[in-house]
């Protein structure tokens, strides 16, 4: 469906980027100069950070006073921000969840574009400067040159500055008295304004985002793109909701300080980030590049264009390079070995590849996409649209390569590798189409058609998906790993897809939240397709289609709260835009109900312990749904102590797995550590004084100058860790008389600890049972079980559902 076509067009207009809840129904009425809006109603309200909880309801409120249902809508629009991070995000997530629920087109538009349209709207015209609040004394500027017929950008892409910066940077373009203000930066920052010499204010009901304003600025951008390309029909964008994605005008705080540390000119002693590579087992990694790799970046450069004209960069310009402001260099190491890089430089809304290479011996893996893909995503969070890079006329395979990453030949420079010898030059918008998102890359379209069709059924495979019914959508985002799984009336699971962030924390020694939401608003729409579609393989067919749920189950709580509401903003969305019930997961409870995979015949009563990341308690599972907690950890969890551990031994992230391997080979008698509240009579646990004694014990033995022997240290780290949980394990079984016991969460994975459970258990005739090693770590499938069982007994929620980050059991 494309919104410009020949009859008017109903669009759901929303934008959760500022306090301001932004929603509009409208038709888009094709007109002679292009798109007319027509408004039917209008749901904007203040809503300060209770946008998830109004924005679905408001959506539904606006359509039935506008006289249509969702039914009607022909495509979802949404302000993509810049504004407040979270708020950004339910907006967006909802947004996806919506269009996929409709199978109708998604669109974006800014947010200060939005705010220029309702000024335009008031009947301002001249300079406007939109001024948006981005928190701790930033704001984002936007100069407008606002005509009758609307307003137009003076700026390329949207930034981020200190108020002081926007002030100056608009100077040089009018006296400050000719510029009208708006924008809900105004709220905080007027007087700053003012006291730099700023008189004119827009009336302040026009600073915030309209749902109208939105429609507006759709209806302008496509226009615009129209007469640009000369062809009337060419949609500015395609439509494809997982293409539609917050613009974001800074990296996550991490990744910023990372940036400064890595450009640092000096610093002989940069840590190597990132696990070392075969501890972790995990080969092949990417991270940004830093000055200790220089050297054999520059060699690699100099092997790889050898045989070329091209002169090779030397290690000095690599290194000037990377302390520039505006380039972004990521480098691919497998074993220790550096095998790739690449590198881009931001020139407006444009980043343009400088250099890519790949190893002799590790072409043809997918590295270089992968660098580019990181390249330009950085990019593309520092504002670029779109990225260019030059290509050798003659190498056909790279111009194939790039053709599938989404860039296309715009130009030509003749003579540009010699006489004779032609550069290519390619454009590609971003971000760069991910090569797993496309079974046979078409060379000669950068974006895939949407919505996608399903391919039509049979009457057999039509009744064989209704026969095995109700099938119920599970989604979990509460940590890492944005995760969709599909469960049948059966209880059987017919879909399971896990898509880890891990790559991109483990540089950092952790989960970074900032990191993890913005991964959640990415995946989503990739995760719910192929799940989708791997439950239609199940039945024969292509893909099931929303028609075929009968339920959306989504993790409530508890997590991090930026990542749970990206997963909850698109289970409402999603449950809104195809009729179907939404039902709040806990998380805690996924893990417990994982251990049905394995004993099937597993019944109440029993005792469990909860291992993970974020938590360690013993439960008394009285009934499904009755639990006692009997105790829990006062201060870090078990997995966060293996975590902080590995960190403290420059292991990377996740901790768990490298110890794990490590302890298997050491002797764990060799290092005494304390077994803290052991004989503590009671439930409760206590790790960060082990994970202290472990921490000097590593920093004496450095000062002492002797080497660690890392097997013996993880094994007597983890001996102390096993031994507590066993004890009190086995006194809240005695206690509480249960014949079976379990275990959940991620750190339930350890073979030790599985181990040391059956051991003892099995001296008492009690049953042990640990979930699947794929279901120890988060998934959603522990979720469709629980949403099943919610489901089942008709205990569903309402779409005011908020993410409940502290939820307990
Ligand atoms: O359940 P999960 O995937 O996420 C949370 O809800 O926290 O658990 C992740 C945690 C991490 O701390 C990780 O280090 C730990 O589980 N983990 C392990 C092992 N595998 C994962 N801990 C010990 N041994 C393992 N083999
Ligand atoms: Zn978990």
């Amino acid at each position: 469906m494309n919104i410009d076509s020949t009859t008017s067009q109903l669009v759901l207009a929303i934008d959760t980027s500022t306090d301001m809840l932004a929603c509009a129904v409208a038709e888009l009425v094709p007109g002679q100069a292009g798109a007319d809006v027509r408004v039917l109603a209008t749901g904007d309200h203040l809503c300060r950070r209770q946008a998830n909880v109004e924005l679905v309801s408001t959506c539904q409120d606006t359509l039935a006073r506008a006289g249509r249902s969702m039914d009607d809508v022909d495509a979802v629009l949404v302000g993509r921000g810049p504004g407040s991070f979270t708020g950004v995000r339910i907006g967006i997530a909802t947004a996806k969840g919506l269009a996929c629920g409709l199978e109708r087109p998604l669109f974006g538009t800014s947010t200060l574009d939005a705010v220029a349209w309702g000024v335009w709207r008031s009947g301002v015209r001249g300079l406007v400067g939109v001024v948006g609040d981005a928190m701790r004394r930033e704001v984002y500027p936007a100069l407008y040159q606002v005509g009758e017929a609307g307003p137009e950008r003076l700026f390329d892409v949207e930034s981020v500055s200190k108020v002081p910066a926007a002030v100056s940077a608009w100077a040089g373009r009018a006296d400050h008295d000719q510029i009208m203000l708006a924008g809900d930066g105004l709220k905080k920052y007027r007087v700053q304004f003012e006291a730099a010499g700023f008189s004119r204010f827009a009336d302040e009901d026009a600073w915030n985002p309209t749902g109208e304003g939105l429609l507006r600025a759709l209806a302008a951008e496509r226009v615009a793109a129209h007469v640009g390309s000369g062809d009337a029909t060419a949609p500015a964008q395609s439509g494809d909701p997982a293409l539609v994605l917050p613009v974001y005008t800074r990296l996550s705080d991490a990744e910023e300080n990372e940036a400064k540390r890595l450009g640092l000119k000096e610093p002989a002693t940069v840590a190597t980030t990132g696990c070392d590579d075969a501890l972790a087992d995990r080969h092949l990694q990417l991270r940004p590049m830093n000055v200790n790799d220089v050297a054999a970046v520059a060699a690699l450069e100099g092997e790889v264009f050898a045989p070329s004209n091209h002169t090779p960069w030397s290690a000095r310009l690599f290194s000037d390079d990377l302390a520039e402001p505006g380039h972004i260099w990521w480098v691919a190491h497998d074993e220790g070995q550096i095998v790739g890089y690449a590198g881009a430089v931001m020139a407006g809304g444009d980043a343009q590849v400088s250099n890519v290479a790949v190893a002799e011996g590790h072409r043809r893996e997918g590295i270089a996409g992968r660098l580019l893909a990181r390249v330009t995503y950085d990019a593309q969070m520092l504002g670029a649209a779109t990225s260019s890079l030059e290509v050798d006329a003659e190498n056909a395979a790279a111009q194939r390569l790039y053709a599938q990453l989404g860039y296309r030949e715009v130009g030509r420079r003749p003579n540009y590798y010699g006489k004779g010898h032609d550069a290519l030059i390619m454009e590609a918008q971003l971000p760069l189409v991910t090569p797993s998102r496309h079974d046979t890359p078409d060379p000669h379209a950068s974006v895939r058609p949407w919505p996608i069709v399903a391919a039509p059924r049979s009457d057999e495979e039509a009744a064989a998906i209704a026969g095995a019914g109700p099938l119920i959508l599970a989604i979990e985002s509460s940590c890492d790993e944005t995760a969709m799984a599909i469960i049948d009336g059966a209880g059987q699971i017919v879909a399971n897809v896990v898509a880890t962030q891990i790559d991109f924390h483990a540089r950092f020694g952790g989960v970074v939240p900032e990191i993890a939401s913005r991964k959640h608003t990415e995946a989503v729409v990739g995760v719910y397709e192929e799940t989708m579609a791997q439950a239609g393989a199940h039945f024969g067919v292509d893909t099931l289609v929303p028609a075929d749920l009968a339920a959306v189950g989504v993790t409530q709580g508890p997590g991090l709260v930026g990542a749970l509401v990206v997963g909850i903003a698109f289970a409402k969305g999603l449950a809104a835009g195809s009729d179907l019930p939404l039902i709040g997961v806990d998380h805690l409870e996924g893990h417990l109900f994982a251990n049905l995979f394995e004993t099937p015949d597993l019944r109440p009563p029993f005792v469990a312990s909860l291992v993970s990341g974020g938590h360690t308690m013993l439960v008394h599972v009285r009934d499904w749904g009755d639990y006692e907690v009997l105790g829990q950890t006062i201060d870090d969890a078990v997995g966060e102590a293996f975590d902080k551990v590995a960190k403290a031994l420059g292991l990377g992230y996740p901790g768990g797995p490298v110890i794990s391997r490590l302890a298997a080979k050491g002797n764990k008698k060799a290092i005494h550590f304390p077994r803290a509240m052991m004989h503590s009579g009671d439930y409760s646990f206590s790790l960060s004084g082990l994970k202290t004694s472990v921490i000097t014990y590593i920093n004496n033995e450095n000062k002492a100058g002797r080497p660690i022997n890392l097997p013996d240290l993880a094994a007597s780290f983890e001996a102390a860790v096993i031994d507590v949980q066993v004890a009190k394990a086995v006194d809240a079984v005695r206690q509480t008389g249960a014949k079976d016991f379990c275990v959940g969460g991620g750190v339930a994975a350890n073979p030790q600890l599985r181990e040391a459970y059956k051991r003892r258990f099995g001296h008492m005739g009690v049953r042990v049972t640990v979930p699947p090693l794929s279901a120890c770590t988060d998934n959603a499938a522990m979720i469709a079980l629980v949403a099943k069982r919610r489901f089942d007994r008709g205990e569903l929620s309402d779409l005011h559902m908020d993410a409940d980050p502290n939820m307990s059991l």
